[in-house]
Order: structure tokens, then sequence, then C-alpha cells
């Protein structure tokens, strides 16, 4: 067993097993014992004198969080691959390293896509929101919830990194034609997956599904707007398991209202959580979920283990530590 050492650890909110365990045995853990969001007077608050501070999507953690922690800050784990709340930046400035979860979340971020895929597709949430309803009146009807068909479809992805390559891989069994768009060209995975690399523009008139697994930096700032969703198909749906600022919302939900495409499956939105003016939650051909793409019991463990060894591994010099900067 490791001599424990005596520096706080912060984590702003309460994560799985066994990060936690991992964590006490070795520092001061102190963490927030609820899951939801903290005020941000009392994030900055509860960071005072932390050596490291595990941090979630929806922390805000730039230089007044790293001010009020002060100078022993030494590691802020991401409990998410994502890492656009923290400042970057910042933290490079002052020497403190960035680590984040990759690894572990891919595949069930890619399952959700196919969900989301095959529920907009197939207008599941309409359908089930009509039986719950009991509007489900006249038994089987050959016009009842028509949608479109996912198999021998194309489907268009833009960004092929760990999750875009594993969404292709599902695309496969549902015998879809895949083409993608990424910042490189990866020519080993297009033989191996059977994929077609293709200009962004040539992807958004092809795709019937365009899903979008880039991430979030000023240069995928708005990548989709109104002249990029003008470019696709009437019937085509948009799909975003990545992060909501890839989109341009207000062209998309104009998009959506005028009939320009056909739908779109959303995870993840321009901000979080949003509310319920939100025109996009008054559109039926929308499937809206709250950013749950890593949201199965087994993941979220992975990434509290992850995310508790990155902060392990820097103090005692050893093993993995996943770092951004
Ligand atoms: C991430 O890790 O960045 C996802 O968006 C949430 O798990």
């Amino acid at each position: 067993m490791d001599r424990p050492i005596r520096h706080k650890v912060y984590v702003t909110r309460k994560i799985p097993e066994p990060g936690p365990s991992i964590l006490k045995n070795r520092f001061q853990l102190k963490m927030n014992p609820r899951a939801d969001v903290l005020r941000r007077e009392n994030l900055i608050q509860n960071v005072r004198g932390a050596y490291a501070v595990m941090c979630m999507l929806g922390d805000k953690i730039d230089s007044s969080v790293m001010d009020s922690a002060g100078p022993n800050l030494k590691v802020i784990s991401c409990y998410s691959v994502g890492y656009d709340h923290v400042d970057i930046c910042e933290a490079v400035k002052r020497k403190i390293i960035v680590t984040n979860t990759p690894n572990v979340l891919a595949n069930t971020t890619a399952d959700l896509t196919f969900s989301l895929i095959l529920t907009a597709a197939r207008n599941l949430v309409n359908a089930d929101r009509h039986v719950r309803g009991g509007n489900w009146k006249f038994g089987w009807t050959p016009d009842l919830f028509l949608g479109y068909d996912v198999h021998g479809s194309t489907l268009g992805i833009i960004g092929l990194g760990e999750i875009g390559t594993l969404v292709a891989k599902r695309a496969r069994g549902f015998d879809m034609k895949v083409i993608y768009h990424s910042k490189t060209r990866k020519r080993d995975l297009e033989s191996e997956l059977d994929i077609t690399y293709v200009s962004l523009e040539e992807l958004l008139q092809r795709s019937d599904f365009v899903s979008i697994h880039v991430s979030s930096n000023k240069d995928s700032f708005h990548m989709i707007d109104k002249s990029k969703i003008n470019l696709m198909k009437k019937t085509a749906f948009i799909i975003n398991t990545s992060r909501g600022k890839v989109i341009n919302e207000r062209d998309l939900i104009r998009a959506l209202k005028n009939n320009i495409i056909a739908g779109a499956g959303l995870d993840v939105y321009e901000n979080e959580p949003i509310s319920r003016s939100n025109q996009l939650t008054q559109l039926p051909q929308t499937v809206l979920l709250p950013h749950i793409g890593s949201a199965t019991f087994m993941t979220r463990s992975k990434m509290a283990e992850v995310a508790a060894n990155n902060i392990v591994n820097f103090f005692y010099q050893r093993g993995i530590v996943y770092k951004i900067n």
C-alpha cells in the first residue's frame, strides 16, 4: 500500500467507485457529496489549498478557480475526455497539468450515437409518446409513424477520432456506406473500415445521416451553420454527440422549422442545460438527450478510475498520466 501524502484533493461532484477509494487511501480527499453542479462561489471556496482538483463538464475552471486553489495546485483532472471547460492556456502559464479520460468512453458514446441515429430516423420518441398517451386507437396502420431506413443509407462522419472510428465500425453492421471528413486523412483506416474520405461539402451533400465527432475549439466553432446545412438533403438528419458549439443552434432550428433537413438527434447543446423555452424542444423532428454519451454504470466507473489514477500517478511519479498539456 502507498504511503499516504497529506495533500488535499478536491472532487467537485460525487463520482462512482473506485474513484473515491483510490483517492481517499492516499490523499486528504474532499468530495462534494452531490452530483449536481456546484454554485460558482462554492467551487471557488472549496478548491482552496488543493493540490489536485477533479472537475466535471459544467465546472468552469478558469484563472479565478486556479487563484483560489493557490500555488499548490499541480493537477486538474477532468472526469471527461473533453476539456473545453478548463482554461488550458492559464493552466500552462501556471505549470498546472490538465488530464482527461481517453480510451474508456468511446464505445459507450458510439453506442449512443447509433441510438440517436435509429431513434431519430424511425421516429421512436413520438411513437412511444403516442402509445403512452393512449392515442393508439386503430392497431396496425399503413402510414403510422413512417420513418427513414438506416440500413443501406449513407453515413457521413465528421471527425474520425476514437469515437468517429467506432461509429464507422458499427455502421458496417447496418450495411451503411460510410464517408468521412477529418482534419487529417486516415488512409490506413479507409481500407480497414471500407470508408471514403471526402470534403466537408461533399459529405454534407451525400449523407443521409451526418454524425459529428470533433472536439470543441476555435476551428470547430459553428462549423455547421446555415451555409453548411443548406447543402444537406431534405431527408437527412444531423446527429451530434460531441459538443454543442460545433453547430450554430439558431441556424439548425431555422433549418428544422423550414424543413431544410428531416431531423436532428442531439446529446449536446450550445448552452447546457438547455432552457425549456429552447425551440428545439418544440420541434417534433428532434430527439434530445441530456448529454449522456458516456452514461453507463461501467463506463462512468472506468472514467472515475482513470481520473483518480491520473492524480495518483502524477504525485507518486509512476504509471500513466493522460496529460492534455
Ligand atoms: C466527455 O467525456 O467529454 C463527454 O462529453 C462526457 O463524458
